[in-house]
């Protein structure tokens, strides 16, 4: 996701700290105090520009998210929407976060979206991929018991290599569709910029939903 040009980044980033959290890892296992409640948490990886996490947010105000994205002219636009709509029960991670069991203590989440995830289409960066098995296995140390990961991607064949991780890994498949917007799941569907752009262009969306 590029986004070029971003006058002011910086002051326009400060301006909005307080949906930031610079220091992750010195909030593992604590997050709860953040958000002042102890609502269950939501985390999104790779949010691009923020329109899934804030609408989630909003409809679901008794419940918490937390939006990761490594590029800060992308972020600044999630950040905005938040600041904008006056959002208490959102906050981000800016930054690109290989290792999410050193941010997240054990169980401490209760649901991971992967939405649109970078393909990473050479073989040599498979272990890149966010749904590589060795990431799926650390995002469920950080999870719940029985709270479960939902991954969409337009793309066939980042979803094909989902599904083989998904064996390897022994997890259970809870939800599958390789067409979700012709689905029974679409009503209820909230959908992110890149699914917005691909739907536009008649792209099918794959999605599943995993429980380990
Ligand atoms: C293709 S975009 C999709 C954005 C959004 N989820 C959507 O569907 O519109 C993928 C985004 O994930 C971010 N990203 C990729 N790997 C990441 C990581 N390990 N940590 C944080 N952000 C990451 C990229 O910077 C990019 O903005």
């Amino acid at each position: 996701m590029r986004q070029r040009n971003v006058k002011n980044l910086q002051e326009r980033l400060a301006a909005l700290a307080a949906y930031r959290v610079s220091e992750p890892e010195k909030i593992k296992g604590k997050w709860n105090t953040l958000f002042a409640n102890d609502n269950p948490i939501f985390v999104e990886i790779g949010c691009g520009k923020g329109k899934f996490i804030n609408a989630q947010a909003a409809l679901n105000p008794a419940y918490n998210f937390i939006g990761i994205e490594g590029q800060e002219n992308v972020i600044l636009r999630a950040l905005e929407k938040s600041g904008e709509a006056g959002m208490t029960n959102v906050l981000y991670i800016s930054k690109f976060v290989n290792d999410i069991t050193e941010i997240f203590a054990e169980g401490e989440i209760s649901g991971i979206y992967l939405n649109f995830s970078d393909p990473w289409p050479k073989e040599r960066h498979a272990r890149r991929r966010l749904t590589h098995v060795a990431r799926l296995n650390s995002y469920f140390k950080v999870l719940k018991d029985n709270c479960t990961i939902e991954i969409k991607t337009d793309n066939e064949d980042l979803f094909a290599f989902t599904l083989e991780q998904i064996e390897e890994g022994g997890f259970n498949v809870i939800q599958m569709t390789r067409d979700l917007h012709a689905s029974e799941l679409a009503a209820k569907e909230i959908t992110t910029e890149y699914e917005d752009k691909f739907s536009q262009q008649g792209k099918n969306i794959n999605y599943v939903k995993i429980r380990a």
